[in-house]
């Protein structure tokens, strides 16, 4: 099977990352599946941004937990972008790619499977580093596909992805062996590695039979 052609948080390598631009120039580079961050903003709603604290990559200030979406809006990415909401992003995409919401933050669990209502399920894989928040997703929904995130414990990730019936792994792409991808496919759990850019690394991860990989440049995959 082909590799999978994973955006990260769009196409961060090309245009600001998690911004509905960046989505559209991943859509461009015809990738698979294209990966954002979720953050839940004090009136509640879903924004997509990876850092908590506003100030590392907009014109705001503080952290999105403590501001309403009227704020959110307010602000602009350095290129003068603003931050998009979840439902932003479904609306754009619709059906036409695979979108991985990766849960950040405690309690996104149940309002991203409120906005996932109308979508379809085969088009959406959800992560998280934090299995109490994977836990949440799937009392609440033992069919929707969900990933494992993991920066240092294949292990640990292997045995949280059995007990979710998870669909996938997402290691730090460093981490990962022939034989922990060997493991994985025959209990049929994918592994997507991330991220991943220069094109040596990109080379020897699908020679090791990785299922996917996050690039903030897929075109390079
Ligand atoms: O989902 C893969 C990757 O995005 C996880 O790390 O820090 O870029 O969200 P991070
Ligand atoms: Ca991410």
């Amino acid at each position: 099977m082909a590799t999978l052609k994973i955006g990260h948080r769009g196409a961060k390598g090309h245009v600001a990352e998690n911004t509905l631009e960046s989505i559209k120039k991943a859509m461009l580079l015809k990738v698979d599946m294209i990966e954002i961050d979720v953050h839940l903003c004090k009136t509640g709603e879903l924004v997509v941004i990876h850092d908590e604290e506003l100030g590392n990559t907009t014109s705001g200030n503080g952290v999105v937990s403590d501001k309403s979406l009227a704020q959110i809006k307010s602000f602009r990415t350095r290129e003068g972008y603003q931050i998009p909401t979840l439902s932003e992003v479904l609306e754009l995409i619709q059906d036409k790619v695979i979108l991985n919401i990766e849960l950040k933050g405690e309690g996104t669990a149940e309002p991203v499977l409120k906005c996932l209502q109308k979508f379809p399920e085969s088009k959406i894989l959800i992560s998280s580093f934090s299995f109490n928040e994977l836990m949440s997703l799937r009392s609440l929904n033992p069919e929707i596909p969900v990933a494992v995130l993991t920066e240092n414990d294949l292990s640990m990730a292997f045995l949280q992805a059995r007990h979710l019936k998870a669909f996938s792994i997402h290691p730090y792409y460093k981490m990962v062996t022939r034989d922990f991808i060997a493991d994985c496919h025959r209990n049929d759990i994918k592994v997507y590695v991330w991220t991943v850019n220069k094109p040596e690394k990109i080379k020897k991860l699908k020679s090791l039979d990785v299922d996917g990989i996050f690039s903030d440049f897929p075109d390079r995959l």
